[in-house]
């Protein structure tokens, strides 16, 4: 995948006496997957492969730790030894970051997943780095609160894995962005120091917010091992709306009439061409929602405190832009297994267009008025260097648009047969040059990783890196964390 990558010769190669410091150190076999003295190509397989099967590591060694303590032990005699390490969290991630490169060793939070504290006065949940984030909402719900993120590898993704990236997710209309959730982090720099900055405040005015540098950071700095985030009460009502839209001037128009007559209860307002929506349909066989095809869909959610004057409103909205033919059709969702079906329509698309192969995935901020003109751009690149098309003999199958349309971000895929080389060079860097010239963002939410090291600078200006390179030898002047990738 990376010829232009070579093994840094700073790091050491691991050994056995390496392997017995870390067994008598975590003192428990679970705690470490040993591929150094013995065989253990299968228990390190899911380690060294990423969700999207298309990076893929050599490590030897998995390491799970129970504590802060034991991750402080590790990274110190790591960082000493010259050994390179990955944090990794639920391996979900978009751009390669969480599997290592060559041989560095995997550090896994799994272990540590544990809820430490919540004040359901302020909606303060403390818990460790590597809680799911599923299960720290089902807690919270049963508290009548909710996890401030959603996404759909919730059942997989951790909290630190969370903060690592900033993820953005489903819900960030409403709740904002990780950088104002999170109140505090606790993490490991790689010499082993705690970093205790696991604030609890909701203001904290003192000097530089040095936690904001783990936010998004992508396990570069340090390990993330326990997370302060704030969370909103849980909304009594629940509302889902899908709707069918003839062009995507029609979306922008039902996006600002939605924030006209739902504004206090929109906290989601998703978009899905008529593209991403056939292969939902293709792969899960489901009953479509609506009848007749559309060349756009869009998802509205409210949360409210009161189901019948939020439904009521949804009505009305529904009733206005379909009155005003700013909508072709819809519908609202009756009862929770509806809410939840309607939903499956938005969150399945990513697991339903990787399903043939790969997807060359592209996750972009766009100003709103040009978001879906580069879906179409793409589409016709790729057709007239004659690359999509509908038998095996084409490498690509489909362009697909799709995204957090309230948000500005476009996530712009393209799946495969198979990964090539020809289709990646049809589509980057023309890409990152389109966003460049928009000023847009190459990555709005999935981060940087391996998979868009090459086109920071598409981005981040010549005194942007020099700061961020100052930055991380700072924090990690080995180069230990997560080497090969953005920085
Ligand atoms: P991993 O994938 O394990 O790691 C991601 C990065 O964070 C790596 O660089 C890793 O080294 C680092 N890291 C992980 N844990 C730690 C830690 N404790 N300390 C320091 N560094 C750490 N993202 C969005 O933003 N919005 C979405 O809507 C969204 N939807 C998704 C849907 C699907 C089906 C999938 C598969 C992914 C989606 N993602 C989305 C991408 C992904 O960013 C999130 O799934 C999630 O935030 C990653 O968490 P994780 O625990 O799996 O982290
Ligand atoms: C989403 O919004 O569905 C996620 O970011 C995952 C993806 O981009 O496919
Ligand atoms: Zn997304």
């Amino acid at each position: 995948m990376y010829p232009s990558l070579k093994r840094d010769s700073r790091f050491s190669e691991l050994t056995n006496e390496h392997i017995q410091f870390f067994k008598s150190t975590l003192g428990d076999d679970a705690a470490v997957i040993d591929g150094v003295s013995k065989d253990a190509t299968d228990d390190l397989e899911p380690f060294n492969r990423d969700w999207m099967k298309k990076y893929r590591g050599h490590t030897k060694l998995v390491l799970k730790p129970k504590s802060t303590e034991e991750v402080s032990k590790v990274l110190k005699y790591c960082n000493e030894n010259k050994l390179a390490v990955v944090p990794q969290g639920g391996n979900s991630g978009l751009v390669g970051g969480s599997v290592p490169v060559f041989d560095e060793i995997v550090i896994s939070l799994s272990r540590m997943n544990k809820i430490r504290n919540f004040d359901d006065i302020s909606g303060i949940l403390v818990v460790d780095g590597g809680v799911i984030m599923e299960i720290a909402d089902n807690f919270l719900a049963e508290h009548n609160h909710l996890y401030p993120l959603d996404l759909g590898a919730k059942g997989s993704a951790q909290i630190g894995g969370n903060v690592a990236t900033n993820a953005g997710g489903l819900r960030l209309l409403r709740y904002g962005s990780l950088h104002g959730n999170v109140l505090g982090i606790e993490a490991v720099l790689p010499d082993g120091t705690i970093f205790d900055d696991l604030s609890t405040l909701r203001k904290n005015n003192t000097g530089y917010d040095l936690k904001q540098l783990f936010i998004g950071g992508e396990g570069t700095i340090g390990i993330i091992t326990g997370v302060s985030i704030h969370c909103a009460q849980r909304s009594k009502a629940i509302n889902v709306a899908y709707f069918g839209l003839p062009s995507f001037e029609h979306v922008q128009r039902a996006y600002k009439e939605a924030k006209i007559q739902l504004g206090e209860i929109l906290s989601a307002f998703e978009l899905m061409d008529a593209r991403s929506q056939a292969f939902v349909h293709e792969v899960t066989g489901n009953k479509r929602p609506l009848e007749g095809d559309h060349p756009f869909y869009c998802l509205i959610e409210t949360s409210g405190s009161n189901t019948e004057h939020d439904s009521e409103k949804l009505e009305k909205f529904l009733e206005h832009v379909m009155g005003e033919e700013i909508v072709s059709d819809g519908v609202l969702a009756q009862d929770e297994t509806q809410v939840r079906q309607l939903w499956g329509w938005r969150e399945g698309i990513t697991e339903a267009i990787g399903h043939f192969g790969g997807t060359y995935k592209y996750d972009l901020s766009i100003p709103i008025k040009e978001l879906y003109s580069l879906v179409e751009e793409t589409r016709d690149r790729l057709n007239s260097k004659g690359l999509v098309g509908d038998d095996d003999s084409y490498p690509a199958i489909a362009v697909v648009g799709y995204g957090h349309m309230g948000d500005g971000n476009l996530h712009l895929n393209v799946p495969v047969r198979k990964y090539t080389q020809e289709v990646e060079d049809a589509i980057e860097p023309w890409v990152y040059e389109w966003i460049q010239k928009r000023k847009g963002s190459i990555s709005a939410e999935h981060g940087l990783g391996i998979a868009k090291k090459k086109y920071i600078g598409y981005q981040r200006s010549d005194t942007m890196l020099k700061l961020m390179r100052q930055t991380k030898d700072l924090y990690d002047p080995n180069g230990i964390m997560n080497p090969y990738k953005y920085i």
